[in-house]
């Protein structure tokens, strides 16, 4: 039986991290698998360090490539058996991060490498650039690297993940970030439940 591959994205500030925990509990007896990205396995958190506090001048593309890396990690020894098994898998930030924030943000010519399987449903909390600035700042979070961008970044990221879920509308299911959480719960509930 193939696995349910479900994957969360958003820019930063977007309540991104409270709905994959709502979603785990709700699921919680399935056993799903819950991993976030830049992550999850060793190899992942030494590349997520580097990532968020990296060395001066470090290329856009050299970026790419390390969240990509960190990927492949994740992908290869815990997302894929994972599905084998029939599982339900729940990734907090994909592939998808990457063509928002390094194709998007940073004009990186980033594209969907084939052996990155699509996820089964991709949920999108959006949110206006200025908004989720405004609400990591009132959440007292230090601003690590990538939050700390423009208003300009962030605001590609935003119409990047929006020119995606139009994209593929079957595979996204776009969410307005600034609505009730438990609101927003109970959409993603009514989607998963149809792919269950
Ligand atoms: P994180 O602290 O996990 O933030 P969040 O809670 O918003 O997910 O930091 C991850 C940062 O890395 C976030 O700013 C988005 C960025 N990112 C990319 O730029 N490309 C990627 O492929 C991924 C997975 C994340």
């Amino acid at each position: 039986m193939p696995g349910l591959f479900i994957t969360f994205e958003g820019p930063d500030g977007s309540g991104k991290s409270t709905q994959v925990e709502l979603l785990a509990q709700a699921l919680a007896g399935r056993n799903p698998l819950v991993v976030r990205e830049p992550g999850g396995t060793e190899l992942g958190e030494r590349i997520r360090e580097l990532l968020l506090h990296r060395p001066e001048g470090m290329s856009a593309e050299a970026e790419m490539y390390l969240f990509m890396a960190a990927r492949a990690e994740l992908l290869e020894t815990r997302i894929k058996p994972a599905l084998a098994e029939g599982r339900v898998v729940i990734d907090d930030r994909y592939h998808d991060s990457t063509l928002a924030y390094q194709g998007g943000g940073r004009g990186v010519a980033a594209a969907w490498p084939a052996h990155f399987p699509k996820p089964d449903l991709t949920i999108l909390l959006a949110l206006p650039a200025q908004e989720g600035i405004g609400r990591h700042g009132r959440s007292g979070k230090s601003l690590d690297r990538l939050d700390a961008e423009s208003l300009e970044f962030h605001e590609a990221v935003a119409k990047t993940y929006d020119r995606l879920a139009e994209r593929e509308p079957e595979r996204f299911l776009r969410l307005d970030a600034t609505a009730d959480p438990a609101e927003i719960h109970r959409e993603v509930m009514r989607r998963v439940g149809q792919l269950l």
